[in-house]
């Protein structure tokens, strides 16, 4: 009997040394050490021996049976530590490639092209001030010599939740509320970028849009200093050939107003198809603070004057980097997005 344990032993231990695989192996120890494995059913020969012979018998197996399980374990890691260097070896990685590329997200071209704009004003020694967008009728028009009935308050319709109160039209009512804070001190020298919305809605009017304003009030400020301003600015925001020029126009809010143009810089004024053959491209309109709108907000213009201006900041990124259709900018197409 014991020959016979011996024996199978020994043949269990030969096989397990030449399994040549996981699965194999496995094999193995399922025909061995399984429930119905043969080292398993050796326990069942109990019955064939003497009480006197089984707890020897009994240690013998349960001995052959660890030594088996161990030989398996071993032969196992031994296996699985050759199939992992084998993977090792056929696996070569190429440093030198290129990795995974982060895309990164850029900044909008209108917060771009604002911040150009912000930067140049700042230069020139203005202060950037915020205004809401959800405006009281009288800052918007009434503080702007804009009275309740006044006919041009047509050029501006807008979006109302009361009767005083409305999203604001244009970046002007800033004008006024800057004043009122600053109490008559001088000087006033702000600009103050912002949304607006009116009730227009094509290729080149959004319902939603974005202006920058500017005002400066001091003693002795004249329409000259505006025209300074204004061909600075476009100097530095189109190139330094640009000139500027005003043709005579009409705000409420500012007397005299103009309209002011700059020099194609597509064709340098020769006329194109950018300028419609004019030369020149409007950019904004502006003018001499009106008397009426310094007194509302208590400034005496026996004692100052100031010009305003304010621009659409859509139209200034359309004409620098030559986007024929302002919608785009609100698509939210990055292949458009990701171009500036
Ligand atoms: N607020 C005017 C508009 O939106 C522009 C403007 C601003 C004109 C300041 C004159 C002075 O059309």
């Amino acid at each position: 009997m014991q020959q016979k344990v011996a024996e199978l032993e020994a043949k269990a231990l030969a096989a397990v040394a030449a399994a040549a695989d996981e699965a194999q192996l496995t094999e193995l120890k399922v025909a061995y050490l399984g429930k119905k494995g043969e080292i398993t059913q050796l326990s069942r020969m109990m019955g064939q021996l003497d009480a006197a012979e089984r707890p020897a018998f009994g240690a013998l197996v349960n001995q052959v049976k660890s030594s088996v399980e161990a030989a398996v374990a071993a032969r196992m890691e031994s296996l699985q530590a050759a199939a992992r260097n084998a993977r090792l070896q056929a696996e070569t990685i190429d440093v030198t490639l290129p990795g995974a590329r982060f895309t990164r997200g850029n900044r909008h071209i209108l917060s771009l092209v604002q911040q150009q704009m912000e930067e140049i004003f700042i230069g020139l020694g203005y202060q950037v001030v915020q205004g809401p967008q959800v405006e009281y009728d009288y800052y918007n028009f009434e503080a702007l010599n804009l009275p309740k009935d006044h006919p041009a308050r047509d050029m501006q319709d807008s979006f109302y939740f009361s009767p005083n109160m409305l999203l604001r039209t244009h970046t002007s009512p800033v004008q006024a509320r800057t004043m009122e804070k600053m109490q008559g001190r001088l000087p006033v020298m702000i600009i103050s970028p912002g949304v607006v919305y009116r009730r227009d809605d094509d290729a080149t009017h959004s319902p939603m849009f974005h202006q920058l304003e500017g005002l400066v009030i001091d003693k002795h400020v004249t329409f000259a200093d505006l025209r300074g301003t204004l061909l600075a600015f476009a100097r530095q925001m189109f190139g330094p050939e640009r000139e500027v020029r005003l043709r005579p126009s009409y705000f409420p809010f500012t007397e005299p107003s103009a309209e002011v143009d700059i020099s194609c810089f597509n064709c340098g004024g020769a006329g194109c198809r950018l300028c419609k053959g004019s030369g020149w491209i409007e950019i904004l309109g502006s003018g001499q603070v009106h008397p009426r709108v310094l007194e509302m907000s208590g400034y005496d213009p026996e004692q100052c004057s100031g010009f305003a201006f304010g621009m659409g900041i859509e139209r200034v990124a359309m004409l620098k980097y030559g986007i024929t259709d302002l919608r785009l900018m609100f698509d939210n197409d990055v292949r458009f997005l990701n171009s500036f």
